[in-house]
């Protein structure tokens, strides 16, 4: 039981990482507050979750601050404490630069990087409350390395890394750790959209041959959420199976 008792917020978790990460985090013992803005599919999947342990759904969208602030202060009242922030709720809107709209790259934005700003700005005053919190950001081997057909999306992940090390600079001091997590390809919804020939040629570029599965990412973020990180700050873990050295 490596959360025992600990309470986490995890966005955009009616999916993909976030759904594992909930999933994992309640088998550790974590009581899971899970995000989305996808009502339907979250409450469902909330409900499987209640079978194994504490988890209660909120549908936000992580862009609109104020839905975000109402959201954190329930939060708070029903568990009493907040210990554990995963801002993973993401977008992709993929286009090559001279066919991207501006409204799909401030769409892009406004979830990956307002979203982020949001919730976190929201926890921290409970975390500074009780003296200790871990933050884990979803960064992307994207935002790291760019990729072709994602100049909003390798924006976005790359603020998530700036902000990841200004934060863990600003409440270091307050024994907040914060941290990012860049996973490579991984088998969900998003990569989905992915053309196969592309994935095709990136299986041959990822030493060990394969995409990653929403586990490999929902461990790093437990590791980063456990007291066994206590030392670890403004890192960013790269989980991605050393396509990217
Ligand atoms: N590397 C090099 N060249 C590439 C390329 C790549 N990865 N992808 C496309 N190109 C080239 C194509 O070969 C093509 O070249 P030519 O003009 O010489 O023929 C040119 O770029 C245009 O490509 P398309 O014909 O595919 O253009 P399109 O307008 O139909 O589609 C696109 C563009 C939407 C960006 C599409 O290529 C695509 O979806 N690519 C995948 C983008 C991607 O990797 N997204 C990751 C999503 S998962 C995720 O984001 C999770 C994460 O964090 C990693
Ligand atoms: P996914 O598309 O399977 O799930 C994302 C979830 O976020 C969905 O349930 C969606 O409804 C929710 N969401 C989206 N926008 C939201 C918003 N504004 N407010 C609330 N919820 C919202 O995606 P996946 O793969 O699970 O991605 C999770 C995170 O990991 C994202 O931040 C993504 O950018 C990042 N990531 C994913 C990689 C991959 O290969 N799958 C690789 C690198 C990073």
């Amino acid at each position: 039981m490596r959360l025992e008792g600990k309470v986490a917020i995890i966005t955009g978790a009616a999916n993909g990482l976030g759904l594992e990460a909930a999933r994992v985090f309640i088998k550790e013992g974590a009581k899971v507050a899970l995000v989305d803005y996808d009502a339907t599919i979250g409450e469902q999947r909330t409900a499987e979750l209640q079978a194994e342990g504490e988890a209660v759904f909120y549908q936000v969208d992580v862009a609109n601050q104020e839905k975000v602030v109402e959201m954190v202060s329930m939060v708070k009242e029903r568990f009493g404490k907040i210990d554990i922030l995963i801002n993973n709720a993401g977008i992709t809107r993929d286009n090559m630069l001279l066919k991207m709209s501006g409204e799909d790259f401030q769409k892009v934005m406004d979830v990956n990087v307002n979203g982020v700003f949001n919730c976190t700005q929201a926890v921290v005053p409970h975390m500074l409350e009780k003296g200790k919190g871990k933050i884990i950001n979803t960064s992307s081997v994207s935002g790291v390395y760019g990729n072709v057909g994602q100049t909003n999306y390798a924006a976005s992940k790359a603020a998530v890394v700036g902000m990841t090390k200004s934060w863990a600079k600003e409440f270091g001091r307050k024994n907040i750790n914060v941290n990012a997590v860049a996973p490579g390809f991984v088998d969900t919804n998003m990569v989905a959209t992915v053309p196969e020939k592309v994935i095709q040629s990136l299986l041959q570029v990822i030493p060990l041959q394969r995409l990653g599965k929403p586990s490999d990412i929902a461990n790093a973020y437990l590791y980063l959420a456990s007291d066994e990180s206590d030392y670890v700050n403004g890192t960013v873990l790269h989980v991605d199976g050393g396509i990217m050295m």
